[in-house]
C-alpha cells in the first residue's frame, strides 16, 4: 500500500512506504523551487536560543507516556483503516470492474511523485451512522509544484453520495482553499444528495457551489474532473468551476437524468445524449477538456494546473537554510501523560518541532503558566502560545494579549499548543479581574489577522479552548493529538456540577435527594463526557482538520505553512475591540 492511499494527516504519494510516521529524518518535499519549501537540512550544532530538553528518555514515566501514546495511535490506525476501506470490498471490486480507480489513486496520479499529500478530516462521520471518511477525501497536495487542496469524492461509499458530514467536510476544504487561496481540484463522482439525509443537506448544501464561484471571483483557480456521475445539484460543480475535463463515457452530468425527463417532458433521451463527455466536449461546451480515460483526464488536469501561471505571495524558504530540531521526534511519544491531570512542560515538544530547537521566549518570568516566544518551522517564523500548567491566570491572559499583538505588528503566523483547563475560577481571581483579562485574551485571538495554527496536545477545556484559538476562532488549520480531550470542563467536573445543582434544586422543593440515583447519574455522565472529548469523536463531528502522529507534527505543520503563504500573510495594524483595562 503507497502512502498516499493511506488516510492520515501525512503521505508522500506515490512513492516508498514511508509516511505516515516517524518524522525523523527530512521531511519529503519536492525540488527546491517547485513546491512547498518544507525540506530541511542537518540538525547542525546548538544555536544559541537552543532549548535544552529535560527528558529522560530512560524514566518509567516516560515509558508509560509512550506506551499510552502508541496504545492510542493504534485504535487511531485501525478507525482510518475504516476509512480507507471506504464502501468495502464488495463495491470496490466492482468499481474497479468496471476500469475505474478509487478516489485515493485518482488522487495519486493527480500529484507530483514523492510530494506530501497532507490528507484532511480523515475520520470525518466517524462515530456517525455513515461510513468512516464521509464518503470524501479532501486534503492538500502539489501539483506541478504549486500547492492545491483536492477532494475527491469516493463512488464506492454509497454511490459517493454526500450526507450531511460529506457536506461539512467539503465547505471545510472550500474555507481552508479561501483562506490560503490555494487553487481548487475537485474529482468528481457521485450520486448527488443523500436521499434519505436530504432534509439536513439541501438547504445548507448550496453553499457548496457558491463557494466555487467566490473561490473564482477572489482569482483562485477552480478544477472539476468529472469521472462519473454529477448530476442534479452535483452538475454546478463543473457548472461552477473554471476548468472543467469530462472522461469519454463515464461522465454524466445533467440536470435531469433519462427517467426525470421522461416524467416531466415525455421525451425519450439516453444518459450520453442528455450529459455525456462527447455531448458536453462537442455540443453543449460544458466540458474544456475531453479526456479518453481516466489517467488522461488526470494528465490533463496537471497540465491545466502547469498553465495557471500561479505564484504564491511569499517564496519558499531556502531549504538548505532550514535546521532540524536538536532532539528527536519519536520522544515526542513519551511527552504527554496518559493521566492529563498530571502536567507536563510544552518546551519539551516545541523543542522537538522547531527548526535547530531554537526558541526566543517572551516573558518568561511573567504568567508562567503560559509559556510564549518566537521560532522558526521548516523557515517559516512563528509565534508560538503554549499551556504550561494548564491553567490560564489573568498574568498569562494579559501576556498572550500582547504577544498577539506583537505578533500582528510583525506578520508573524501564530502557533497555539494546547494544554489548558480553562481560565481560574474563586474569588480572589475573579475580584483580580479574571474575566475581563480572558476577555482581553479572547478579543485578541478574534481579531488578530495572522495566519493560527492549533494543536491540541492534551487538554483544552471551557474558555480556555476558546482563548487558545480553538475551532470557532478560525484557525487556519487545527488539529489534535491521540492523547488529547476538549469539552467544557472535565467529566468529573461537570458531572459534580451537575450534582449540585440537582441536589439544590431538590432543597428547593423541599424533596429528599436521591444519593444512589446521583451517583449512577454522575458516572454516566461522567462517561458520556468523557467519550464527546475524545478526539476521534470531535474529529468524526469536523471540530478539528485531523488527529496526528505526534511524530508528524513537525511536518503537518510545515505543510500548513507552506499552504498558508500562498496567500499575503499580513497582521492586524490596530483593529482590536476594545479591551477592558
Ligand atoms: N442517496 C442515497 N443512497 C444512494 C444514492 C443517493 N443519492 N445513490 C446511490 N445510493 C446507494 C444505492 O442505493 C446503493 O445502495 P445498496 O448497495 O445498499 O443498494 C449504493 O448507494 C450503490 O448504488 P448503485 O446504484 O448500486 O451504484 P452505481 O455505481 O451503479 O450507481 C449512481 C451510482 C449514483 C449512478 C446511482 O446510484 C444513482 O443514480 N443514484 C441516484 C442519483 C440521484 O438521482 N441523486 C439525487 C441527486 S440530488
Amino acid at each position: 500500500m503507497s502512502p498516499a492511499t493511506s488516510p492520515g494527516p501525512v503521505g508522500t504519494a506515490p512513492g516508498p512506504a514511508s509516511a505516515p510516521g516517524p518524522a525523523s529524518g527530512p521531511a519529503p518535499g519536492p525540488p527546491p523551487g517547485t513546491g512547498p519549501g518544507i525540506g530541511t537540512g542537518p540538525a547542525g550544532p546548538p544555536g544559541p536560543a537552543a532549548l535544552r530538553s529535560a527528558l529522560d528518555t530512560a524514566a518509567p514515566e516516560y515509558a508509560d507516556n509512550r506506551a499510552a501514546m502508541l496504545g492510542k495511535l493504534a485504535e487511531l490506525d485501525t478507525e482510518q483503516a475504516a476509512a480507507l476501506a471506504g464502501g468495502g470490498e464488495k463495491y470496490l471490486t466492482r468499481h474497479r470492474e468496471r476500469g475505474k480507480l478509487p478516489a485515493r489513486e485518482r488522487i495519486e496520479l493527480l500529484l507530483d511523485p514523492d510530494t506530501p499529500f497532507l490528507e484532511l478530516s480523515p475520520l470525518a462521520a466517524w462515530g456517525s451512522d455513515y461510513t468512516t471518511g464521509a464518503s470524501l477525501v479532501a486534503g492538500i497536495g502539489v501539483v506541478e509544484g504549486v500547492e492545491c487542496l483536492i477532494t475527491a469524492n469516493d463512488p464506492t461509499v454509497r454511490g459517493g453520495a454526500s450526507n450531511p458530514w460529506t457536506m461539512k467536510k467539503a465547505l471545510r476544504a472550500n474555507e481552508i482553499a479561501y483562506a490560503n487561496r490555494l487553487p481548487c481540484i475537485s474529482l468528481v463522482e457521485s450520486g448527488g444528495a443523500d436521499l434519505p439525509s436530504q432534509k439536513e443537506i439541501f438547504i445548507p448544501g448550496g453553499a457548496l457551489f457558491r463557494d466555487l464561484t467566490r473561490l473564482s471571483e477572489a482569482g483562485i483557480p477552480t478544477i472539476a474532473v468529472v469521472f462519473g456521475n454529477s448530476t442534479a445539484g452535483g452538475a454546478y460543480i463543473p457548472g461552477m468551476s473554471d476548468h472543467v475535463i469530462m472522461v469519454k463515457d463515464r461522465a454524466k452530468v445533467f440536470l435531469g437524468g433519462p427517467p426525470l425527463v421522461k416524467m416531466a417532458t415525455g421525451e425519450e433521451a439516453d444518459d450520453e445524449e442528455l450529459g455525456g463527455a462527447d455531448m458536453h466536449a462537442r455540443t453543449s461546451g460544458l466540458a474544456d477538456h475531453y479526456a479518453l480515460d481516466e489517467p488522461d483526464a488526470l494528465r490533463r488536469a496537471r497540465r491545466v494546473v502547469a498553465r495557471l501561471n500561479w505564484r504564491k505571495a511569499h517564496p519558499d524558504p531556502d531549504p538548505a537554510t532550514v535546521r532540524e530540531p536538536l532532539y528527536d521526534p519519536e520522544e515526542l511519544l513519551g511527552v504527554v501523560p496518559g493521566e492529563l491531570k498530571v502536567p507536563f512542560d510544552p518546551r519539551e515538544v516545541i523543542a522537538r518541532i522547531v527548526d535547530g530547537s531554537e526558541f526566543d521566549a517572551f516573558k518568561p518570568l511573567y504568567g508562567t503558566s503560559l509559556v510564549t516566544g518566537w521560532a522558526r518551522l521548516h523557515g517559516y517564523p512563528v509565534g508560538i502560545l503554549a499551556n504550561a500548567q494548564g491553567v490560564l491566570f489573568s498574568e498569562e491572559s494579559q501576556k498572550a494579549t500582547q504577544f498577539i499583538q506583537l505578533a500582528n505588528q510583525r506578520d508573524i503566523p501564530l502557533l497555539f499548543l494546547h494544554n489548558t483547563t480553562g481560565y481560574m475560577v474563586g474569588t480572589e481571581y475573579e475580584q483580580g479581574g479574571i474575566v475581563k483579562h480572558g476577555s482581553m485574551m479572547i478579543n485578541a485571538v478574534s481579531n488578530s489577522k495572522v495566519p493560527h495554527l492549533s494543536v491540541l496536545l492534551g487538554a483544552s477545556y471551557g474558555a480556555g479552548h476558546y482563548g487558545m484559538c480553538g475551532r470557532a476562532y478560525d484557525p487556519r488549520f487545527l488539529f489534535a493529538w491521540p492523547s488529547a480531550k476538549s469539552a467544557v470542563m472535565g467529566p468529573q467536573q461537570l458531572a459534580g456540577v451537575l450534582s449540585i445543582v440537582m441536589r439544590e434544586s431538590a432543597a428547593a422543593k423541599g424533596k429528599e435527594f436521591d444519593e444512589e440515583a446521583d451517583a449512577g447519574l454522575r458516572a454516566m455522565v461522567e462517561q458520556q463526557i468523557e467519550s464527546e472529548s475524545l478526539p476521534m469523536f470531535l474529529s468524526g463531528r469536523l471540530y478539528d482538520d485531523g488527529v496526528i502522529d505526534p511524530r508528524d507534527t513537525r511536518t503537518v505543520l510545515g505543510v500548513c505553512l507552506s499552504a498558508i503563504h500562498t496567500a499575503p500573510v499580513a497582521g492586524a495594524r490596530g483593529g482590536f475591540g476594545i479591551f477592558r483595562m
